[in-house]
């Protein structure tokens, strides 16, 4: 499964980015706003730091101007994946954007219907918030499930990318259910790495090779 960090911020994708363990990023007008500083400037940042997929949403509501921005987005690196939402212009949009052949994210998706949408509109990604639903006493996780049941059955290419992350369980389940990718918040990533036992393991191991009188390698 793909890992894409969740977030517009080019100084803490940058030091999460080495190492290969950061596939691409995803970023949404919420986040471009809190990180502040120029738009474009920022997604090149952030071209430059992660070599994957990075996802920069349009914002514009009619389709028009919504191929017309997601164009200006594409000139600006080739890994850009144009964000559009889930709406009926935002599908006309990436049929558009599709068939000129650009990558697509098709987000804001919460349910089997859209996501079937979005895979007939040709989107290269669907973005299921798997948060969002759970804050309102839905599954979010089932409709993952739901979705690359969906998909594998009906032969669509779309890349399942679970979004609205806020949890390990979530991480776990949607790898489990079939997403291709998850995104990430920047602290749920550095969470993954860390376990209890893992820290106690390896103080146990160094102890008892200091104490039995090794150094180093
Ligand atoms: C995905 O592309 C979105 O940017 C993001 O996952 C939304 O998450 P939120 O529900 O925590 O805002």
């Amino acid at each position: 499964m793909m890992l894409f960090l969740d977030s517009a911020d080019a100084g803490l994708i940058a030091e999460r980015a080495t190492g290969g363990l950061v596939d691409g990023v995803t970023t949404n007008p919420s986040l471009v706003a809190r990180a502040g500083g120029d738009f474009f400037d920022g997604l090149k940042a952030i071209c430059e730091a992660v070599d994957g997929p990075v996802s920069a949403e349009v914002v514009a509501t009619d389709a028009a101007t919504m191929i017309a921005e997601g164009r200006k987005l594409r000139a600006l690196h080739d890994n850009i994946v144009v964000k559009l939402p889930l709406t009926v212009d935002g599908l006309k949009a990436c049929r558009a954007l599709t068939d000129e052949g650009h990558p697509t994210n098709v987000t804001l998706c919460f349910s089997v219907a859209q996501a079937l949408l979005a895979a007939k509109a040709g989107a290269t990604f669907v973005s299921p918030f798997i948060g969002r639903l759970d804050d309102i006493g839905q599954d979010g996780l089932g409709l993952i499930r739901d979705i690359r049941t969906l998909y594998d059955e009906h032969g669509y290419v779309t890349y399942i990318l679970a979004a609205s992350i806020r949890t390990m369980a979530h991480v776990e389940g949607s790898a489990l259910a079939g997403a291709d990718a998850c995104t990430l918040p920047p602290n749920i990533f550095d969470a993954m790495i860390r376990h209890d036992l893992t820290d106690k393991g390896l103080d146990a191991f160094l102890k008892d090779w200091t104490d039995a009188g090794k150094g180093a390698l």
